[in-house]
């Protein structure tokens, strides 16, 4: 195992049925940038835009170790069949053992599965084995792909918070979820 490579980038790559998650390079900056850029996959996100300098430059450096309380870092999910990017998942270190999630699809890879099997996959291969055991993840209430996703995920809704996006008040809703929980459905 190498220590100097990224906790999250030791488990990669992992199959996930029609995907796999994968670390993120630079050869993935057009796929990257055309999701980014896409008005309906970056409504409820909070991304400044990015030209292509920016996303060369977020792609070399999406998982930087040491990972420390604080730190984003940022891991592809890429179609099984010809490993072309169609989304990422973002995981904030939030306190020993903790970590918010964040994900995104292009918009032709949504509506297949795709997602709750890559999050399935990360949660199980990647931040079990770490020891990462409280998942939160944040979203806005209109949201409802996202909502949907996280209940199917077996995320309990725990709070809510009035918030200022883009100049737009909006209301969060906070789901977590504890992977010492035995999993029901999944
Ligand atoms: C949130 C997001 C990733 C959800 O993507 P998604 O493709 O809807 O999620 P899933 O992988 O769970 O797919 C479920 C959908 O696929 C459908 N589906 C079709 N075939 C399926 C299959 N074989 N298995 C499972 N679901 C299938 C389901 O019916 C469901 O559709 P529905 O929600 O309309 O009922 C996506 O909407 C997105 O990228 N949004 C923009 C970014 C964002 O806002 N992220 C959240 C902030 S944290």
């Amino acid at each position: 195992m190498n220590s100097n490579l990224h906790p999250l980038l030791q488990g990669l790559p992992l199959p996930a049925g029609p995907v796999r998650l994968r670390a993120l390079s630079p050869s993935d900056a057009p796929a990257f940038l055309a999701y980014r850029s896409d008005p309906l996959v970056a409504r409820f996100q909070g991304w400044p835009l990015m030209d292509e300098a920016a996303a060369l430059a977020f792609l070399r450096d999406a998982a930087p170790a040491p990972w420390t309380v604080g730190d984003w870092a940022q891991i592809g999910i890429a179609k099984a069949e010809d490993d072309q990017l169609v989304g990422d998942i973002g995981l904030l270190l939030e306190a020993p053992g903790q970590v918010q999630i964040g994900f995104s699809l292009a918009r032709p890879a949504q509506g297949r599965g795709w997602a709750h099997t890559a999050v399935l996959a990360c949660l199980h291969g990647l931040l079990r084995p770490l020891q990462l055991r409280r998942v939160r993840a944040i979203t806005d209430e209109r949201n409802m792909p996202s909502r949907r996703l996280l209940q199917r995920l077996q995320f309990a809704e725990t709070g809510r918070e009035a918030v200022v996006v883009k100049g737009e008040a909006c209301t969060d809703l906070v789901f977590e979820r504890w992977l010492d929980q035995p999993d029901a459905i999944d």
